[in-house]
C-alpha cells in the first residue's frame, strides 16, 4: 500500500527558497536598525527548562497553561520549547553575571518560538520573533527608545503608518489594589461574561480588559481604569515615558484596556498596529461598531505585528538581583504578510552574486576533477555556479545561459586526462583550451578586464 505522504506539523510552515527575499529583508533591517541603536545580538537555546516559563511567563497564563510545548526528556529533565525569548534573556543575563558589568545591558535576538494555538490567520504554531531588551536601569528614556527602535525597524521595512498602543499596568505596590477594584466591579456582572472571562475573574482579572469578545468588551466600557489607580511612583514614571514619546513625534494612543498576556509585565505596555487596522484610532463606539460589522474576522492586519514593555520583577522571579528592565518582540511571519499584502517587494540582497562563471563537467573524470576546481575558483573570489548532478553538456550549457553565466568551463574526460579545460565565451560562443593549473587565474584576468 502506497505510504501517506507526510507534512509539516499544523501551524508550522517551511521557509522556502521564494520566501527566503523577504526573511533576509527583515534579518538585515533588524541587524541595522538594531546595531545602529547599540543592541548586541544573544541567541538563547530553544529549549529551556520549563520551570522558566512557569515562574517567568506566569504558570496560570494562557501561554504555559495552554499553549506551551512542554515535556519530559529520556534522562526526566522538564524542558519546554520556548513559547517567548524574553525569560531566556534574563537567565542569560542572570547566569553569565551580566550585571556586573556597566548597565544597561541592550540585546536583541531573532530566532523561532512555539505556541499550541488555535489556528487563524497571524497564528502559527512556530513563528519567529525579532526581539529586543535593555536590561538593568528604570529610567523611562530607555521605554520611549525601545519603542523607537521598534518603530525604526518597522519603517525600515517601509511600514510607516504603525499606531502604538501605549498603557501603563502599574506594579507590585498599586496593582494589588487596582485588581480588587476590578474584581468588585465585575463580580456583579459576572453571568454577563464569557466562559474564559468567569474563570479568568479569579486567577487573572486584568485580561478581562483585552478580552475580545463582543459581550465583554462592552462590559469593559464602564470598567475602572488603571491609570486612575497608580501609585505615585508609577504614575510619574508614566508621564515621563510619554513626555519622551511627545518629543520623538511618535503616533501613539493610551490604550487603559492593553494589559498583555504575559505575567511578567509592570508599568509601561506596549503594542504596535497597523493605523486604523484593528479598528482603534477611533474613539471606542466606533470601534466596536466596526468589530461588528467585521463580525470578528481575524486578518493579520488587524493583529498585533509587535509588542513588549516594562518587567522589572523578571530577573528576581529567576534568582537574580532585582533588575529593572523593559523590550519588545515583533512577529516575523506577520509582518512579512503584511509586506506581501501591499506588495512591499524585497529590495535585492548582494549575498549571492549573480555567478559569472559556470562550470560545467563530462565524464566520471571531468566530475571528479570538478568538485576540487570549484573549490579553487569559490577560494579564489570567483563565483561560480555548477549542476555536478547533471550528465549532458547541453542540459549545463541551458542552466549556464538561465543564470546569464558570462563563460562556461567545459571540463571534458578528455581534457581532464590532459590537465586543461575548456572556456567558453558565452555570448559569442567562441571558446578556448587553458590549462587547468592557470584557470582560476586566467579568470580573474578575465573579469578584472
Ligand atoms: P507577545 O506579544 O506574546 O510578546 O509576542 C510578540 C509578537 O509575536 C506579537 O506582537 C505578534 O506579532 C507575534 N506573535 C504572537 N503570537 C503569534 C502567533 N501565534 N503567530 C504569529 N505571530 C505571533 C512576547 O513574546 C514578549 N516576550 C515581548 C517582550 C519582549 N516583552 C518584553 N520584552
Amino acid at each position: 500500500m502506497a505510504k501517506q505522504p507526510l507534512q509539516a506539523p499544523k501551524g508550522m510552515h517551511d521557509i522556502l527558497p521564494q520566501d527566503q527575499p523577504y526573511w533576509n529583508m527583515v534579518r538585515v533591517a533588524s541587524t541595522r536598525v538594531l546595531t545602529d541603536y547599540g543592541f548586541e545580538r544573544i541567541d538563547p537555546p530553544v529549549l529551556e527548562s520549563a520551570e522558566l516559563f512557569l515562574r517567568g511567563v506566569g504558570a496560570s497564563t494562557d501561554l504555559v497553561e495552554k499553549q506551551m510545548y512542554a515535556f519530559k526528556t529520556r534522562g526526566g529533565d522538564s524542558l519546554a520549547l520556548r513559547p517567548e525569548i524574553t525569560a531566556s534573556v534574563v537567565r542569560a543575563y542572570i547566569e553569565h553575571g551580566m550585571h556586573t558589568l556597566p548597565q544597561p545591558i541592550k540585546l536583541w535576538y531573532q530566532g523561532p518560538v512555539f505556541r499550541h494555538e488555535a489556528l487563524g490567520a497571524g497564528r502559527y504554531r512556530q513563528f519567529w520573533q525579532v526581539g529586543a531588551e535593555t536590561l538593568g536601569d528604570e529610567n523611562a528614556v530607555l521605554d520611549a527608545e525601545v519603542i523607537q527602535t521598534l518603530f525604526a525597524f518597522f519603517l525600515e521595512l517601509g511600514l510607516s503608518d504603525m499606531l502604538i498602543h501605549i498603557n501603563s499596568i502599574g506594579d507590585a505596590i498599586c496593582r494589588p489594589n487596582y485588581r480588587k477594584t476590578l474584581i468588585a466591579y465585575y463580580r456583579t456582572k459576572q453571568e454577563r461574561l464569557c466562559e474564559d472571562c468567569k474563570r479568568r475573574l479569579a486567577a487573572n482579572p486584568l485580561r478581562l480588559l483585552d478580552c475580545k469578545e463582543f459581550g465583554c468588551r462592552e462590559l469593559r466600557r464602564e470598567a475602572p481604569q488603571i491609570v486612575d489607580h497608580l501609585c505615585e511612583a508609577c504614575h510619574a514614571h508614566f508621564r515621563e515615558v510619554i513626555e519622551f514619546l511627545d518629543e520623538t513625534g511618535l503616533p501613539y494612543m493610551l490604550d487603559p484596556y492593553l494589559v498583555r498576556g504575559l505575567d511578567y509585565y509592570t508599568r509601561t505596555v506596549f503594542e504596535y498596529f497597523l493605523e486604523g487596522g484593528d479598528g482603534t484610532g477611533v474613539d471606542e463606539e466606533s470601534r466596536l461598531a466596526a468589530e461588528s460589522a467585521l463580525g470578528n474576522v481575524p486578518r493579520v492586519t488587524r493583529l498585533a505585528l509587535g509588542g513588549g514593555g516594562r518587567y522589572d520583577g523578571l530577573a528576581e522571579l529567576l534568582g537574580g538581583k532585582p533588575t529593572p528592565a523593559v523590550g519588545w518582540a515583533a512577529g516575523v511571519e506577520r509582518v512579512i504578510e503584511v509586506l506581501r499584502e501591499r506588495e512591499i517587494t524585497p529590495r535585492p540582497v548582494h549575498m549571492i552574486p549573480t555567478p559569472r562563471v559556470f562550470l560545467a563537467q563530462l565524464g566520471d573524470l571531468g566530475k571528479r576533477k570538478s568538485l576540487k576546481l570549484f573549490e579553487e575558483l569559490r577560494h579564489a573570489g570567483v563565483s561560480t555556479a555548477q549542476a555536478f548532478s547533471k550528465d549532458s553538456l547541453k542540459a549545463q550549457l541551458h542552466i549556464a545561459n538561465r543564470l546569464g553565466a558570462t563563460w562556461t568551463l567545459i571540463l571534458g574526460q578528455k581534457e581532464a586526462l590532459d590537465g586543461m579545460i575548456i572556456v567558453r565565451e558565452m555570448s559569442s560562443g567562441i571558446q578556448e583550451m587553458i590549462g587547468l593549473d592557470k584557470v582560476v587565474e586566467e579568470l580573474k584576468k578575465k573579469m578584472h578586464k
